[in-house]
Protein backbone atom coordinates (compact mmCIF):
# COMPACT_ATOMS: atom_id res chain seq x y z
CA UNK A 1 0.00 0.00 0.00
CA UNK A 2 1.23 3.52 -0.91
CA UNK A 3 0.62 6.40 1.21
CA UNK A 4 1.77 10.28 0.24
CA UNK A 5 4.76 10.52 2.39
CA UNK A 6 5.91 14.70 2.47
CA UNK A 7 9.42 13.76 3.14
CA UNK A 8 10.19 13.05 0.27
CA UNK A 9 10.47 9.48 0.87
CA UNK A 10 8.57 7.64 -1.54
CA UNK A 11 5.36 6.82 0.43
CA UNK A 12 5.74 3.02 1.01
CA UNK A 13 4.20 1.99 3.98
CA UNK A 14 5.77 -1.80 3.66
CA UNK A 15 8.37 -3.45 1.09
CA UNK A 16 11.75 -2.62 0.03
CA UNK A 17 12.07 0.49 -1.75
CA UNK A 18 15.25 0.93 -1.94
CA UNK A 19 16.00 4.51 -1.55
CA UNK A 20 14.19 4.42 1.69
CA UNK A 21 16.25 1.15 2.64
CA UNK A 22 19.69 2.64 1.68
CA UNK A 23 20.20 0.56 -1.32
CA UNK A 24 20.91 1.65 -4.71
CA UNK A 25 17.90 1.80 -7.31
CA UNK A 26 18.27 0.80 -10.52
CA UNK A 27 20.04 3.58 -12.48
CA UNK A 28 20.24 3.73 -16.57
CA UNK A 29 22.67 7.19 -16.18
CA UNK A 30 24.80 9.05 -14.30
CA UNK A 31 25.09 13.07 -14.32
CA UNK A 32 26.91 15.89 -11.95
CA UNK A 33 23.42 16.60 -10.28
CA UNK A 34 21.03 14.24 -11.68
CA UNK A 35 20.90 10.53 -12.41
CA UNK A 36 18.03 8.22 -14.56
CA UNK A 37 16.42 5.18 -14.19
CA UNK A 38 13.65 3.41 -15.02
CA UNK A 39 9.99 3.57 -13.91
CA UNK A 40 8.85 2.38 -10.61
CA UNK A 41 5.35 1.30 -9.91
CA UNK A 42 6.23 1.52 -6.00
CA UNK A 43 6.78 5.39 -7.09
CA UNK A 44 2.78 5.82 -7.70
CA UNK A 45 2.70 8.28 -4.45
CA UNK A 46 5.52 10.20 -5.08
CA UNK A 47 4.49 10.39 -8.98
CA UNK A 48 0.91 11.87 -7.24
CA UNK A 49 2.38 13.93 -4.73
CA UNK A 50 4.84 15.85 -7.45
CA UNK A 51 2.09 16.32 -10.21
CA UNK A 52 -0.45 17.53 -8.04
CA UNK A 53 2.21 20.13 -6.64
CA UNK A 54 0.88 23.73 -7.05
CA UNK A 55 3.85 24.89 -8.99
CA UNK A 56 3.88 21.72 -11.23
CA UNK A 57 0.21 21.96 -11.76
CA UNK A 58 1.16 25.41 -12.45
CA UNK A 59 3.66 24.69 -15.03
CA UNK A 60 2.71 21.60 -16.92
CA UNK A 61 -1.15 23.46 -17.20
CA UNK A 62 -2.81 19.88 -15.43
CA UNK A 63 -6.01 20.02 -14.57
CA UNK A 64 -6.76 16.89 -13.27
CA UNK A 65 -6.13 15.58 -9.86
CA UNK A 66 -3.60 12.71 -9.31
CA UNK A 67 -3.94 9.69 -7.30
CA UNK A 68 -1.25 6.21 -6.38
CA UNK A 69 -3.74 4.71 -7.97
CA UNK A 70 -3.94 6.49 -11.30
CA UNK A 71 -0.76 6.97 -11.39
CA UNK A 72 0.59 3.35 -10.52
CA UNK A 73 -1.75 2.68 -13.75
CA UNK A 74 -0.32 5.12 -16.30
CA UNK A 75 3.39 4.10 -15.03
CA UNK A 76 2.28 0.47 -15.41
CA UNK A 77 1.17 1.89 -19.25
CA UNK A 78 4.00 3.68 -19.73
CA UNK A 79 6.69 0.73 -18.60
CA UNK A 80 4.75 -1.57 -21.37
CA UNK A 81 5.71 1.36 -24.19
CA UNK A 82 9.25 2.34 -23.00
CA UNK A 83 10.47 -1.23 -23.22
CA UNK A 84 9.16 -1.89 -26.77
CA UNK A 85 12.39 -1.88 -29.42
CA UNK A 86 11.10 1.68 -30.90
CA UNK A 87 8.92 3.22 -28.21
CA UNK A 88 6.85 5.78 -28.61
CA UNK A 89 7.64 7.11 -25.38
CA UNK A 90 10.35 6.59 -23.13
CA UNK A 91 9.41 8.06 -19.34
CA UNK A 92 12.20 8.14 -16.46
CA UNK A 93 12.25 8.16 -12.67
CA UNK A 94 14.65 11.07 -12.31
CA UNK A 95 16.71 10.89 -8.94
CA UNK A 96 19.28 13.24 -7.06
CA UNK A 97 22.79 11.68 -7.80
CA UNK A 98 24.18 13.03 -4.31
CA UNK A 99 21.89 10.52 -2.24
CA UNK A 100 19.89 8.89 -4.97
CA UNK A 101 16.54 10.13 -3.64
CA UNK A 102 14.06 9.62 -6.73
CA UNK A 103 13.07 14.06 -7.38
CA UNK A 104 10.47 13.47 -10.39
CA UNK A 105 10.42 12.33 -13.84
CA UNK A 106 10.88 13.20 -17.49
CA UNK A 107 10.70 12.13 -20.70
CA UNK A 108 10.30 11.67 -24.55
CA UNK A 109 7.28 11.50 -26.12
CA UNK A 110 5.28 11.52 -29.76
CA UNK A 111 8.94 9.63 -30.70
CA UNK A 112 8.37 9.92 -34.20
CA UNK A 113 11.64 6.87 -34.94
CA UNK A 114 10.74 7.74 -39.16
CA UNK A 115 11.51 11.87 -38.78
CA UNK A 116 13.50 11.21 -35.87
CA UNK A 117 11.46 13.90 -33.74
CA UNK A 118 9.79 13.48 -30.27
CA UNK A 119 8.64 15.86 -27.74
CA UNK A 120 10.12 16.57 -23.96
CA UNK A 121 8.17 16.73 -20.61
CA UNK A 122 9.81 17.00 -16.82
CA UNK A 123 8.65 17.50 -13.42
CA UNK A 124 10.51 17.99 -10.43
CA UNK A 125 8.88 17.57 -7.86
CA UNK A 126 10.85 18.29 -4.96
CA UNK A 127 14.86 19.66 -4.91
CA UNK A 128 14.09 22.08 -7.77
CA UNK A 129 16.26 25.07 -8.00
CA UNK A 130 19.21 22.91 -7.03
CA UNK A 131 20.54 22.27 -10.36
CA UNK A 132 18.72 18.71 -11.11
CA UNK A 133 16.19 19.71 -13.70
CA UNK A 134 18.91 20.84 -16.07
CA UNK A 135 21.29 18.40 -15.98
CA UNK A 136 17.68 15.62 -16.22
CA UNK A 137 17.48 17.46 -19.07
CA UNK A 138 20.82 17.12 -20.74
CA UNK A 139 20.56 13.61 -19.53
CA UNK A 140 16.89 12.93 -21.40
CA UNK A 141 18.80 14.73 -24.93
CA UNK A 142 21.48 12.43 -24.56
CA UNK A 143 19.32 9.59 -24.32
CA UNK A 144 17.23 10.92 -27.79
CA UNK A 145 20.15 11.56 -29.65
CA UNK A 146 22.87 9.09 -28.91
CA UNK A 147 20.67 6.02 -27.53
CA UNK A 148 17.63 6.85 -29.74
CA UNK A 149 19.43 8.10 -32.95
CA UNK A 150 16.71 11.25 -32.50
CA UNK A 151 17.82 14.60 -34.47
CA UNK A 152 15.62 17.13 -33.16
CA UNK A 153 13.46 17.59 -29.54
CA UNK A 154 11.04 19.75 -29.07
CA UNK A 155 8.85 20.74 -26.21
CA UNK A 156 6.47 23.93 -24.91
CA UNK A 157 6.18 26.09 -21.70
CA UNK A 158 4.76 29.28 -20.85
CA UNK A 159 6.43 32.16 -21.43
CA UNK A 160 6.35 33.66 -18.02
CA UNK A 161 7.81 29.99 -16.42
CA UNK A 162 11.85 31.55 -16.37
CA UNK A 163 13.00 29.10 -14.70
CA UNK A 164 12.26 26.27 -16.55
CA UNK A 165 13.26 28.50 -19.78
CA UNK A 166 16.52 29.26 -18.35
CA UNK A 167 16.94 25.23 -17.33
CA UNK A 168 15.90 24.27 -21.02
CA UNK A 169 18.75 26.71 -22.59
CA UNK A 170 20.99 25.37 -20.11
CA UNK A 171 20.69 21.55 -21.47
CA UNK A 172 20.57 22.93 -24.63
CA UNK A 173 17.55 23.88 -25.84
CA UNK A 174 16.71 27.19 -28.11
CA UNK A 175 13.69 29.07 -28.92
CA UNK A 176 12.22 29.21 -32.14
CA UNK A 177 8.96 30.84 -31.77
CA UNK A 178 6.19 31.67 -30.01
CA UNK A 179 2.48 31.53 -30.40
CA UNK A 180 0.90 34.94 -28.76
CA UNK A 181 -1.73 34.62 -26.05
CA UNK A 182 -2.06 31.09 -27.00
CA UNK A 183 -2.63 29.61 -23.08
CA UNK A 184 -4.60 30.77 -20.26
CA UNK A 185 -2.61 30.26 -16.87
CA UNK A 186 -4.82 31.22 -13.61
CA UNK A 187 -7.10 33.46 -15.23
CA UNK A 188 -4.33 35.45 -17.19
CA UNK A 189 -3.69 35.01 -21.46
CA UNK A 190 0.56 34.23 -21.91
CA UNK A 191 2.44 33.15 -24.70
CA UNK A 192 3.21 29.66 -25.62
CA UNK A 193 7.42 29.54 -26.31
CA UNK A 194 8.49 26.99 -28.68
CA UNK A 195 12.09 25.50 -28.24
CA UNK A 196 14.01 22.57 -29.85
CA UNK A 197 17.01 20.57 -29.54
CA UNK A 198 19.00 18.81 -32.25
CA UNK A 199 21.71 16.37 -31.86
CA UNK A 200 24.85 18.13 -33.72
CA UNK A 201 24.23 20.65 -30.54
CA UNK A 202 23.88 18.26 -27.88
CA UNK A 203 26.18 15.23 -29.39
CA UNK A 204 29.63 17.64 -29.91
C1 LIG B 1 11.19 23.67 -14.58
C2 LIG B 1 11.97 22.64 -13.77
C3 LIG B 1 12.00 21.32 -14.51
C4 LIG B 1 13.43 23.14 -13.61
O1 LIG B 1 14.14 22.23 -12.80
P1 LIG B 1 14.95 22.79 -11.52
O2 LIG B 1 15.70 21.65 -10.93
O3 LIG B 1 14.02 23.51 -10.62
O4 LIG B 1 15.90 23.83 -12.24
P2 LIG B 1 17.48 24.08 -12.06
O5 LIG B 1 17.78 24.34 -10.64
O6 LIG B 1 18.24 23.00 -12.73
O7 LIG B 1 17.70 25.37 -12.98
C5 LIG B 1 16.90 26.48 -12.85
C6 LIG B 1 17.65 27.65 -13.48
O8 LIG B 1 16.74 28.73 -13.64
C7 LIG B 1 17.24 29.85 -12.94
N1 LIG B 1 16.06 30.57 -12.46
C8 LIG B 1 15.30 30.31 -11.39
N2 LIG B 1 14.30 31.20 -11.32
C9 LIG B 1 14.46 32.02 -12.38
C10 LIG B 1 13.76 33.17 -12.87
N3 LIG B 1 12.68 33.61 -12.24
N4 LIG B 1 14.20 33.75 -14.00
C11 LIG B 1 15.28 33.31 -14.67
N5 LIG B 1 16.01 32.23 -14.24
C12 LIG B 1 15.58 31.60 -13.12
C13 LIG B 1 18.14 29.31 -11.85
O9 LIG B 1 19.08 30.27 -11.42
C14 LIG B 1 18.78 28.16 -12.60
O10 LIG B 1 19.77 28.62 -13.48
P3 LIG B 1 21.34 28.48 -13.18
O11 LIG B 1 21.61 27.01 -13.10
O12 LIG B 1 21.97 29.12 -14.38
O13 LIG B 1 21.59 29.19 -11.89
C15 LIG B 1 11.34 22.45 -12.35
O14 LIG B 1 11.46 23.65 -11.61
C16 LIG B 1 9.90 22.01 -12.40
O15 LIG B 1 9.62 20.86 -12.65
N6 LIG B 1 8.96 22.94 -12.11
C17 LIG B 1 7.55 22.61 -12.03
C18 LIG B 1 6.95 22.02 -13.30
C19 LIG B 1 7.31 22.79 -14.55
O16 LIG B 1 7.24 24.00 -14.59
N7 LIG B 1 7.69 22.02 -15.57
C20 LIG B 1 8.09 22.57 -16.85
C21 LIG B 1 6.91 22.71 -17.72
S1 LIG B 1 7.35 23.37 -19.31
Amino acid sequence: MTSLAKDGGVGLEHGADASVRGMDPDLIVRGERAALGPLRVDLAGAFARWSNDPEARRGVLRRGIRTAETEAEWIRAAMATGAEHRPEAVSFVVYDVADLVPVGSAGLFEIDHLMGRARFGIIIGERRGQGIGTDAVRLVLRWAFADLGLHNVMLEAMAWNERALHAYERAGFREFGRRRGALVSEGRRCDEVFMDAIAPDVLT
